[in-house]
């Protein structure tokens, strides 16, 4: 590892970068394929891939040609002007959605604030007065972002402490417990539902295709968006393009980053009719949102995931990755409770704070994310080999197997 006396970037941070993420542990200088190299030049294989976001891993030849030639072309002319990218990736998107509209924006938690705008939009065109119908129901251990109305529909604490008072009108319920959202879901006050496919940050919790379909069929008889965020667990990661593909749902309205850009900051929201007319001009805007650059990293992403088969690819592979992962509960039972996720957005749950875990990995040469207090978060790029989810498997049969409890 690197001390801040021998590594100026340790240093640097240590001097200048805020803390809020703590100290981090290395400095990362290069990376091809599912491998990145830090400054000392150790090799790890990358499963935590950004946290969702390098969906094609590093410097894909394609993605690295189709960006450069765009930036010698044109970066950025705001959306007073149309670009070519931003409506060829618009129209790839509602190939995936369906018949609807999109709008872009630069991060996830951007993408759930105009989920959210929405919802209002929603509410005022659905009860008649601006105000009157601005509900919003989420799942518990839900994570929708880091700004006021992502943090308003994140119900933990450990988000939310030092910000308060937050949006009104969010209410929180246990994720697939049908029961519960089917009592707090109100003709009247409930403009939207947002849900996350598979929750990522609240330590790889499914939402189950029954408690989706129930939500859904809830909220049509109740005139209720149902909005799902795929922000992480969309763009292929579960092996279908969207995780609540896996459901048979149709959402209302989808929110997406993180993958789409293949590790350049995009993101997006897509609205189905009779929704997609609720932004009239002038409601809602951003100065960087689908911008040509950025929409060219979206169509670079989408181009290599055609023509790789990447999703095809992770459905498949997946499934025997599953089964070796399931057997670091045989090996260390007292330690590892059990692998969920779907595709290639998988968590090893433990007995134990999962953080010290994550930092034996990255000693032996793998990246991961803890999550939700509970799980080492496995996140490889889509495109990662089965040697490479074999050399995952091997390191943590290593490392686990070797655990000494505390
Ligand atoms: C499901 C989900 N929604 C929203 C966000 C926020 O995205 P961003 O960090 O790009 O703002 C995240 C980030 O982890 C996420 O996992």
């Amino acid at each position: 590892m690197n001390g801040p006396s021998t590594d100026p970037t340790a240093a640097n941070y240590a001097a200048n970068v805020a803390h809020n993420y703590g100290a981090p542990p290395i400095t990362l200088v290069k990376g091809q394929g599912t491998l990145v190299w830090d400054a000392a030049g150790k090799r790890y294989l990358d499963f935590a891939s950004g946290i969702a976001v390098n969906a094609v891993g590093h410097a894909h030849p394609h993605w690295v040609k189709r960006v450069t030639e765009q930036a010698g072309k044109l970066v950025h002319v705001s959306n007073l002007y149309r670009n070519e990218p931003q409506g060829e990736l618009a129209h790839a998107l509602s190939l995936r959605c369906g018949p609807g509209r999109v709008i872009f924006c630069n991060s996830g938690a951007e993408a759930n604030e105009g989920l959210l705008k929405l919802a209002r939009l929603h509410g005022q065109r659905k009860s008649g007065t601006e105000g009157a119908c601005i509900g919003v129901v989420v799942a518990e251990k839900a994570f929708h972002g880091r700004t006021f109305g992502g943090m308003s529909a994140t119900p933990q604490e450990k988000i939310q402490k030092g910000f308060r008072p937050l949006l009104s009108g969010f209410t929180a319920v246990p994720l697939n417990d049908l029961a519960a959202w089917d009592k707090v879901i109100d003709a009247q006050a409930t403009a939207a539902v947002l849900i996350e496919s598979i929750q990522g940050e609240g330590g790889v919790n499914p939402a189950t295709s029954e408690f989706l379909r129930g939500v859904e069929k809830i909220c049509r008889e109740r005139n209720v968006l149902f909005m799902i965020d795929e922000i992480q667990c969309g763009i292929g990661r579960t092996g279908k393009f969207f995780a609540y593909e896996h459901a048979g749902v149709k959402p209302d309205a989808i929110a997406m980053a993180k993958g789409l850009g293949g590790g350049f900051p995009i993101g997006a929201i897509w609205m189905a009719p009779p929704h997609d007319d609720l932004f009239q001009a002038g409601s809602h805007g951003t100065t960087f949102g689908g911008g040509p650059l950025a929409a060219t990293a979206g169509l670079a992403v989408l181009e290599i995931l055609e023509s790789e088969q990447l999703v095809a690819k992770v459905a498949e592979r997946s499934v025997a990755w599953h089964a070796a992962l399931r057997e670091l509960v045989a090996l260390r039972p007292d330690l590892v409770k059990e692998v969920r996720g779907a595709g290639y957005m998988v968590g090893v749950i433990l007995h134990v704070d999962p953080l010290p875990v994550v930092a034996a990995l990255r000693e032996a040469g793998i990246l991961t994310a803890p999550a939700g207090g509970v799980a080492v978060r496995l996140l490889p790029p889509l495109n990662a080999s089965p040697a490479e989810l074999a050399e995952a498997v091997a390191i943590l049969r290593q490392v686990l197997g070797g655990w000494k409890a505390a």
